[in-house]
């Protein structure tokens, strides 16, 4: 059989087994045993569950590891599903460089011949573990390699780590996971977008005067500081998760729903995109922040960071996109607003209290997905004009969604890779920040609680400022807050 095809079958066919590299690591304390939880609850995890690190645990301390990380998550446990999940759990203690660990493997995934290996292990160690599962024979079928970001720290970095990984396994088996795609599908926004007749015919720069994305955390970089600080806000956050939310928001509908024929329509946007202009780049770090353990003396790493990206095809030229994220803020909020166009003044209105403001229609992300319009209307008998909120939640019916890990997890034991990230559109969302890598602007302090620097509030001018809950009310404007 020729390594094509057996690469094919593999990729089709649903893993029997789940490898998770550092197991006994943070990431899967904090995010992994709660989503293998949720998994098992809802009857979608049905193969053994292999972890794999250096400590020299044995399973019966896997188990308590996992009950602990359950029960912190907040996740009530019913004991017959933890004993279900239990039991599944199996234990390789072994150095990631030491071809014994992956011959120890092999004998404990005897007949199962089809695993799916999630890494949640510094990239740095990446090429190691994939070189050894490769000598070991346990990738050369086409299996499954789930990844954790980051995927390299600018481009040449991100291109020298695709290349390393290719020459073990094919870009195809490679899952690269951006927990963002998890949380509010994509195609949840596709939908909406495509399957509206009220919506896709506006969504262009023919009515749309600008779309403001903002990811706002409120907390700080707390035990982080170690691994922040050589990264900072754009790497953290908007080079992966925001960017991937502008290609959802701006890509056209897919021809088919394959992975390749979406990845390809996301990428399309990506490359459409102009180079960042770092005059259009405002960067802030909260007080406090150089105080944190592991965050340098004197740090200027970003923990704020708002930008000004352009589109440059025919749905989006000429319509900012202006992204913003930070940590330390008054709210946790991840929404996608499209700000409409200015309508003209009303000749007709005789007592108008204000000019008309632009529609809104706001897609809700974190902390709860939806979709909210904000429609100016007129009552005689009240004070005039106001914005009215029409208020949709996605999760109003149907329960509480699954959490992105689970999604994404499910997704790559199955083989369904149209929620990853391919290599091209890695590189092309470095590509388009890195002149902000190459040159940053000063670094502005802000206080915790805050909405970050009022530097930022300029990059908007000529375009009414950020919207949201954030802008302060102006009763001469006639806003109101959400
Ligand atoms: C991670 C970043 O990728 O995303 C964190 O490393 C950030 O710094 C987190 O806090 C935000 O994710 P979420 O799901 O809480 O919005």
């Amino acid at each position: 059989m020729s390594g094509a095809h057996r690469r094919t079958q593999a990729s089709q066919q649903a893993a029997d087994a789940l490898v998770i590299f550092g197991i006994t690591g943070d990431l899967a304390r904090k995010m992994t045993f709660r989503s293998l939880y949720r998994l098992e609850l809802r009857g979608l995890l049905e193969v053994p569950v292999i972890g794999v690190a250096v400590d020299d645990w044995t399973a019966e301390q896997l188990a308590a590891r996992a009950r602990l990380s359950i029960t912190e998550s907040g996740e009530q446990l019913d004991e017959e599903v933890f004993a279900r999940l239990a039991q599944r759990l199996r234990y390789v203690s072994g150095d990631f460089s030491d071809p014994e660990t992956y011959n120890r493997l092999v004998r404990e995934l005897g007949h199962l011949h089809n695993p799916t290996f999630y890494l949640e292990i510094p990239p740095s160690l990446f090429e190691t573990v994939i070189a050894g599962l490769h000598t070991a024979g346990l990738v050369t079928g086409g299996e499954r390699v789930v990844v954790e970001k980051p995927f390299g720290n600018d481009l040449a970095s991100a291109r020298k780590l695709a290349a390393d990984l290719h020459q073990h396994i094919h870009e195809d088996q490679l899952y690269r996971i951006d927990h963002f795609l998890g949380k509010m599908g994509l195609q949840e926004i596709l939908y909406l977008r495509f399957a509206n007749t009220t919506i896709e015919p506006i969504w262009n720069r023919n009515y749309v005067s600008s779309v403001q994305i903002t990811m706002s955390e409120t907390v700080g970089v707390e035990d982080r500081g170690h691994f922040y600080d050589p990264v900072g806000a754009l790497r953290d956050v908007v080079v992966n998760h925001l960017l991937q939310v502008v290609a959802a928001v701006a890509m056209e509908p897919p021809a088919g729903g394959d992975a390749d024929t979406l990845k390809t329509a996301k990428f399309s946007v990506l490359r459409s995109m102009a180079d960042a202009d770092p005059a259009r780049y405002v960067r802030g770090q909260y007080d406090g922040y150089r105080d944190i353990p592991g965050v340098a003396k004197g740090s200027s790493t970003e923990t704020y960071a708002a930008l000004r990206l352009e589109i440059d095809n025919w749905r989006w030229a000429g319509v900012p996109f202006f992204v913003r994220t930070g940590k330390c803020m008054p709210a946790k909020q991840t929404e996608v607003r499209l700000v409409f166009k200015h309508p003209p003044k009303l000749a007709f209105i005789q007592t108008a209290s204000r000019l008309p403001e632009p529609s809104q229609i706001v897609v809700k992300i974190d902390p709860s997905t939806g979709v909210k319009m904000i429609v100016d209307a007129h009552r005689a008998d009240a004070r005039g004009a106001s914005e009215i909120h029409l208020d949709m939640e996605f999760a109003q019916e149907g329960g509480e969604g699954p959490t992105p890990y689970e999604v994404l997890l499910h997704a790559a034991m199955i083989g369904d890779g149209t929620a990853f990230t391919r290599q091209d559109s890695v590189e092309e969302s470095w590509r388009v920040i890195q002149p902000l890598l190459d040159h940053p602007p000063e670094v502005i302090s802000y206080a915790c609680g805050s909405w970050g620097p009022p530097e930022a509030d300029k990059l908007l001018n000529g375009y009414g400022g950020w919207r949201g809950p954030w802008l302060a009310p102006s009763p001469a404007a006639g806003e109101q807050t959400e």
